[in-house]
């Protein structure tokens, strides 16, 4: 796939047009040639609906770090995008759109629940996991990535992390993918629909799995539910609705993005057939070489904020109230901060990507997404060193969320 488009007429025009809200059909394939564009021509750009969209790694961190004069808190937003409804209550109680003082707390009582235990806890089962999936897929003889793998390691791992019986999981992934799909730039109204539905039917569940765990807690050093339950008993109180929309988050932050890790990173290794060489001969790269893939094909490709005050950001004028999309995928291949961006380089170093943000609102589960990561790529990578496309694969056509509904492959 060409990372830059060869005429710099066709660039300029496609930098100065850039609207997110009407993105090409081949933007989805490949973003990277706009992303180029923008950075050269119009590196903080006016958007058609007046917000500002930054495709340099400098700005974005600028972003990431002025709390202050950049907040996260999305009731403004996303009033007129939802209307009075579930998904405008979940959207706006989560953490990840908030400011202090929620987001402090919750933040604070989620920090302490992911423990460096909890998580050392879930590498056994999750190894068990995936060589169980691995098995399934050599007795097949061919795999879905997505299906087979991708999808179906991070529902585990969450459901594991909360303690969310197995005979319960089986609508959280979709539940997840229809409340996140709501965040999208332009939201149909099946999807608004669906997104709602979704939202309605997590809060219904989550309110007789809490009822029970407060019952019957579980080992605080483990479960994360009792963490967060126990966090709201004692001192920091968490009200009943921040309690459930912020589980809600949690199992949705963990599922798509994850999937999209795995799948993208084994796309990545089917394109880079040399990378892919290394990492066989030399499977302790793993740990660097899945900081390249969250760099070279980040699964969330956007972050957003809101300017509290009138600011400058690279020298634009910016009014109080301005939104801002923080290009992610954009910042990680910005040739200031990583030379050769568009070559996927799995020990390349220094690696200080974006795919989980930064700063406040870092990803809280980013060990978690890194552990998973080197299991299901590494251990995929030794069973089947071989595996390459055998039908063609279909990406999943969002903008936000990058990643395949399908990669078929054969496995010798
Ligand atoms: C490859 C996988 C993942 C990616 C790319 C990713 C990406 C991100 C990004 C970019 C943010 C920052 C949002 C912002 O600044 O506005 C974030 C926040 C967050 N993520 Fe992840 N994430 C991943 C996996 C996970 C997992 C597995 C979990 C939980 C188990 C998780 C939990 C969270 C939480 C709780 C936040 C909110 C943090 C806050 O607002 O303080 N993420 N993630």
């Amino acid at each position: 796939m060409p990372a830059r488009f060869a005429d710099a007429t066709r660039a300029r025009e496609v930098a100065l047009a850039f609207d997110l809200r009407q993105l090409p059909a081949d933007y989805y394939a490949n973003p990277y040639p706009t992303y180029h564009a923008l950075r050269e021509y119009s590196p903080v750009h006016r958007l058609p609906d007046g917000g500002y969209f930054l495709s340099r790694y400098a700005d974005c961190v600028t972003l990431y770090k002025d709390t202050s004069a950049f907040s996260s808190d999305k009731k403004r937003e996303f009033q007129p995008k939802f209307g009075q409804s579930l998904l405008l209550e979940h959207h706006t109680t989560s953490l990840v759109f908030n400011d202090p003082p929620l987001h402090t707390r919750v933040r604070r009582i989620i920090a302490g629940a992911f423990t460096p235990r909890a998580i050392a806890d879930m590498e056994a089962p999750l190894t068990q996991l995936v060589d169980g999936l691995l098995a399934a897929m050599a007795a097949k003889g061919s795999a879905e990535l997505v299906a087979d793998l991708a999808a179906a390691v991070p529902v585990e791992v969450i459901g594991n992390l909360l303690a969310v019986p197995h005979a319960e999981r089986g609508p959280l992934r979709a539940w997840s993918l229809a409340i996140l799909g709501a965040l999208e730039p332009v939201l149909s109204p099946g999807q608004r629909e669906r997104g709602e539905q979704a939202v309605a039917e997590f809060l219904a569940y989550l309110v007789r799995l809490v009822a029970d765990r407060r019952a019957h807690p579980g080992d605080p050093a483990r479960d994360v539910l009792t963490r967060l339950i126990m966090g709201e008993t004692h001192g920091d109180r968490l009200a009943e609705p921040e309690l459930l929309h912020n589980v809600i988050f949690i199992l949705n932050a963990g599922h798509e993005t994850t999937t999209n890790l795995i799948g993208n990173g084994l796309f990545a290794l089917i394109e880079w057939p040399e990378e892919r060489a290394r990492l066989l001969a030399r499977p302790e790269l793993i740990r660097p070489a899945v900081e390249e893939l969250l760099r070279f094909e980040s699964s969330n490709q956007f972050g957003n904020r809101v300017t509290t005050r009138a600011v400058a950001v690279a020298g634009v004028a910016m009014p109080e109230g301005a939104f801002i999309t923080i290009g992610i995928g954009a910042a990680n291949r910005d040739p200031a901060e990583f030379p050769d961006p568009d070559r996927l380089d799995i020990t390349r170093e220094p690696n200080r990507h974006l795919a989980f943000g930064s700063g406040a609102h870092v990803c809280a589960g980013l060990n978690i997404a890194r552990l998973e990561g080197r299991i299901a790529i590494g251990r995929f990578l030794a069973r089947f060193p071989a595996y390459r496309l055998n039908g063609a694969p279909v990406r999943g056509g969002r903008a936000r969320f990058r990643g395949f509904l399908s990669i078929p492959v054969a496995l010798a």
